[in-house]
């Protein structure tokens, strides 16, 4: 598939591709669809298309709706590609990060849309290939960069940072509660050469009872420097507001985060959006001049259902928020 400047229109001869293996269950599939199905007809925003599990569902469901779907993977860009060919032009994909939303719809000549998604975080295949090095379970090189044309690696946060910047991450990103403890030990064993030492000296950094409790013991850390190396919370706030601005009237977005770092902030820009930025105090009639732009149908969004959580480890987590641009607002 043709991706010289980043941005392919699938195409049903694309079909004929070999099938990628990209293999990613979508989560909360039935919710996103209620959320988004329910919208006007026009060009839906996936701004983290990842395998396009998700956007084949919204196109399948919607034939009045087509799809501008972004991710900054090209491996997940080519499995959309194949993915999605069967849709014809109703697709567009375009290589670029969300945190250039206005860059990347200004390349493709896209100006409103009708609804927008964003998958947050890492594909099960991001995960499951061992030479991306985002896993703890296995061996492979210290990478984690979605993007990997992007200089800065796991290598580079592991065996460069300052010790109190490697605590400093481990403990916003992560919530790590053994922050101090893990980053001094890694300092101490540099260089860390691969993700299984790595994996081992998290371990190793973590008091014996606290390493029976919640999961594996490296996985918080391993979601730190994940987040740091691609920079996912920095993009997040701005690129919210940048679709919400873009929503049609009537228009509706849906988020799905997995930890609370990321959640805080769909729920910060969520809100402010609904109060339109009103500094009132709560409970007293607005008088700042502020005017809402979306309405939350679901204050606390959604969580997914037991069986999901149950038959997709992944889903455990997740939280969908979702809100509707309100009629009669545009381009704010
Ligand atoms: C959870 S997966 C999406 C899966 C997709 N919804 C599906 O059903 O196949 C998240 C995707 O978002 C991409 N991604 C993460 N942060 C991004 C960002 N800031 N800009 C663009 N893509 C991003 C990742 O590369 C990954 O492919």
């Amino acid at each position: 598939m043709a991706e010289n400047d980043g941005t392919q229109r699938s195409n049903p001869a694309a079909g004929a591709l070999r099938a990628s293996g990209f293999h990613h269950v979508p989560v909360m599939c039935d919710e996103v669809l209620e959320v988004l199905g329910s919208g006007p007809p026009g060009i839906v925003l996936d701004a983290t298309v990842g395998g396009g599990g998700h956007a084949a569902a919204i196109l399948a469901a919607n034939p009045d709706m087509s799809l501008l779907g972004l991710d900054r993977d090209d491996a997940a860009l080519t499995a959309a590609g194949e993915r999605l060919a069967r849709f014809g032009d109703r697709v567009v994909l375009h290589r670029s990060a969300f945190g250039d939303l206005a860059g990347a719809m200004e390349a493709v000549g896209v100006e409103r849309i009708s609804g927008f998604l964003f998958d947050l975080g890492v594909s099960s295949p991001q995960l499951d290939c061992a030479e991306r090095g985002f896993s703890y379970r296995q061996a492979g090189p210290l990478d984690m960069r979605m993007d990997r044309r992007q200089r800065l690696t796991a290598a580079e946060v592991v065996n460069g940072y300052e010790e109190a910047e490697l605590a400093r991450i481990l403990h916003r990103h992560a919530d790590e509660r053994y922050a101090r403890r893990i980053a001094r030990t890694l300092v101490a064993a540099r260089p860390v050469v691969d993700t299984a030492l790595l994996a081992e000296l998290v371990r190793e950094a973590i008091p014996a009872p606290a390493r029976r409790r919640g999961g594996h013991p490296a996985k918080r850390t391993f979601q730190a420097i994940r987040i740091e190396v691609n920079g996912e919370l920095d993009q997040l706030a701005d690129a919210l507001d940048e679709a919400v601005r873009r929503l049609v009237p009537g228009g509706r977005g849906a988020v799905l985060s997995y930890h609370s770092g990321e959640d805080r902030i769909v729920k910060e820009r969520f809100d402010r959006a609904a109060t339109g930025g009103c500094v009132c105090p709560p409970r007293l009639p607005c008088v700042c001049g502020a005017k809402p732009k979306v309405i939350l149908p679901r204050r606390a969004g959604r969580t997914p259902g037991v069986d999901e959580a149950a038959d997709n480890p992944r889903a455990a987590s997740a939280r969908l928020r979702s809100l509707e641009r309100i009629s009669g607002t545009v381009g704010s």
